[in-house]
């Protein structure tokens, strides 16, 4: 079983970037508890960031190729992107989005996502923890 961990933009800045709101934790922190949780509950994790929208589409399409599931972090893109909306509809697999923050207690332009209706689910609000539960909750779905 192999998961991909799709992060979007600025999310390589984690750690500096507006701490008080998603804490001190690094992108690399990120990855490698994700990966510790994943060898703890057999599940193989790969990690793929980038800042350019159609990066993320081409990583959403490959991910068929040799993932049987994707979580999926596409920061600004989530409220804005039709194109990684049709990539996942497009790729099959299943895709657990989250968001470090709880976006809906935020700005009005947060509150609307184009991942959530084509995600089996959402985790939102519980920081760098929110990736060990998303992989809980695709392990479950990839069973
Ligand atoms: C985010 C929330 C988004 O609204 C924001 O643009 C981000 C990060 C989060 O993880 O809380 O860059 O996806």
């Amino acid at each position: 079983k192999s998961v991909i961990v799709i992060n979007g933009p600025n999310l390589n800045l984690l750690g500096k970037r507006e701490p008080e709101i998603y804490g001190s934790t690094t992108l690399k922190d990120i990855e490698e508890q994700t990966r510790a949780h994943g060898d703890k509950i057999g599940i193989e994790t790969v990690f793929f960031q980038s800042n350019s929208e159609g990066d993320l589409v081409d990583a959403i399409q490959r991910a068929g190729a040799s993932h049987s599931g994707i979580i999926l972090n596409a920061a600004a893109y989530t409220h804005t992107s039709v194109a990684l909306h049709d990539a996942i509809k497009a790729c099959g697999l299943p895709v657990v989005e989250v968001h470090l923050s709880n976006i809906f207690s935020r700005e009005e332009f947060r509150h609307h996502s184009y991942i959530s209706p084509v995600a089996a689910g959402v985790i939102c609000g519980f920081g760098a923890k929110g990736y060990g539960l998303a992989l809980d909750a695709l392990a479950d779905l990839i069973d």
